[in-house]
């Protein structure tokens, strides 16, 4: 049996009760207006946008794919009935495997896939075939790469990356698109460029999410195929693209190929991006002239539009990126950590840990490498809490009351300077390439010293919980 692909996910989501189809929504702002709704209800169920008004029916639009347990279970090959907490501790559990096996796999070359089942070349590329939604209402155009998986290479090294990043239709042959400072991609474009030679890039607008999942994580360069391999336990079919020589997945929906020309730059942006703001605007970047497109019939792009967070990304990078921070502090030797949480709102931006406090220091030591690890708060963090293990850490009240009784800011609040940040920073008041901003350190936890005559907190027992639920449940 090959891997599973998009649409077998599809149907799996299907089976579940968490799957919309929805016929008619225009790609003028319909369907991104659509999705941002349904972030905010519950149950958000993924979105499947087909009969899109001025293109053939079966060109369909996926969005809001990730954002519940179930279909984020499903696309790890884990069970659908996990709860939040359950998941994240299953992907920590896993994650340990993946980790182990992943060397044994990485990319299987196959002479052919669906992905080729249409082919536009030369003249013939015509990117506004496709229903690319116009996402936000200040957008300053329609974006066909979000959820996306670009393909490029190390000029030096040759290993291959996998990044989802952004990318905008300048005209019908030409994206233009954003890839942060420090980015796999980008340092391998600026060899290219700095070299004066195009750089190779291949973009996958729909695909399965183990793409996006592992396209949007900070691995090293060359981990991202070898992952998808260790999750699906084989190699991934990849086929050899013909006019860049990368390695495209044979199961894409829709790839675009072609080359990033040194010193062409179009605009790109504005578009309402994951901070919540239009921060960037409309700013001069490096585009790609797509040579080629490889299409399957009746494809599926797959959107991931940002927004004011909880947003279409958001719950699938939080769950991941809590388990491998978990990971993470327990390799850096921090004991007794209980949970890590990413709060939905502020995402990388508000990290909470929460310990069993065993020594002096053993707080601010969590929170310092929390705040600095690259699945917490590494680039673009903003604030670090750890709190004691009593307080749930995916529960934003409980964190919110351990802030506001066990803090005293003067002095349970540090400040690291000048960190990683980056251009879409809001804070930031004209980035340059040098983007810093801050770090805020919060101790929430009882104070050390006297953590054992600290006020009792007023609760309902477990035992006088269980006796109650038992005579009085039925009636709350
Ligand atoms: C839906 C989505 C869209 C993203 N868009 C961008 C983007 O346009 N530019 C960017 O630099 N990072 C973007 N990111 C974050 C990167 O995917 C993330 O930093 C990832 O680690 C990049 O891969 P790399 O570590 O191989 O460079 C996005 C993430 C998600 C989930």
């Amino acid at each position: 049996m090959p891997a599973e692909d998009l649409r077998q996910w599809l149907d799996k989501v299907d089976q579940i009760g968490e799957l919309r189809t929805i016929d008619n929504a225009h790609w003028k702002l319909e369907i991104g207006a659509i999705t941002t709704i349904n972030w905010r209800r519950s149950p958000c169920r993924a979105l499947l946008f087909d009969h899109i008004p001025g293109y053939p029916s079966g060109y369909r639009v996926l969005t809001s794919s990730l954002s519940s347990p179930g279909r984020l279970g499903l696309a790890l090959g884990l069970s659908p009935r996990l709860s939040k907490r359950e998941l994240i501790q299953e992907v920590r559990q896993r994650w340990a495997e993946w980790d182990k096996t992943q060397s044994k796999y990485g990319i299987t070359p196959v002479k052919s896939g669906p992905v080729l089942e249409n082919v536009m070349s030369g003249n013939g590329v015509d990117l506004e075939r496709f229903p690319v939604p116009l996402w936000h209402e200040e957008d300053g155009g329609r974006y066909i790469a979000t959820g996306s998986a670009v393909v490029t290479q190390d000029p030096d090294t040759g290993a291959t990356n996998i990044g989802t990043y952004r990318a905008m239709l300048h005209d019908k042959k030409t994206v233009s698109y954003h890839i942060s400072m420090g980015k796999h991609a980008r340092l391998h474009l600026d060899k290219y460029h700095a070299a004066g030679k195009p750089c190779p890039m291949a973009i996958s607008v729909g695909h399965h999410p183990l793409f996006m999942i592992a396209g949007s994580l900070p691995l090293p360069v060359g981990a991202e195929y070898n992952l998808i391999g260790a999750i699906r336990g084989e190699g991934v079919g990849v086929i050899k693209e013909e006019v860049t020589g990368l390695p495209v997945p044979a199961d894409s929906e829709i790839v675009l190929a072609g080359f990033s020309p040194p010193g062409r730059l179009e605009k790109e942006g504005p578009f309402g991006e994951w901070v919540g703001y239009y921060v960037s605007g409309a700013q001069d970047r490096p585009v790609l002239e797509v040579e080629r497109v490889y299409f399957r019939n009746s494809p599926v792009i797959y959107g991931a539009p940002p927004g004011r967070s909880p947003s279409d990304a958001s719950y699938q990078q939080f769950v991941l990126r809590a388990a491998l921070l978990h990971n993470q502090l327990e390799q850096c030797g921090v004991p007794d950590i209980r949970g890590v949480w990413l709060n939905e709102a502020g995402g990388r931006e508000f990290v909470i840990v929460s310990i069993k406090q065993r020594y002096a220091g053993h707080a601010k030591q969590t929170a310092t490498l929390a705040s600095q690890l690259a699945m917490g708060g590494g680039f673009m963090g903003r604030w670090t809490v750890v709190v004691d293990e009593d307080i749930d850490p995916t529960d934003t009240n409980d964190v919110l009351w351990a802030m506001c009784t066990r803090v005293d800011p003067v002095k349970d609040i540090d400040i690291i300077r000048r960190c990683w940040s980056s251009s879409v920073d809001p804070i930031i008041h004209q980035p340059s390439k040098s983007a810093f901003n801050s770090r805020a350190i919060v101790d929430a936890c009882k104070p050390f010293e006297w953590m054992n005559e600290f006020p009792p907190a007023v609760k309902v027992s477990e035992e006088l919980t269980r006796e109650v639920e038992a005579k009085w449940g039925r009636l709350l």
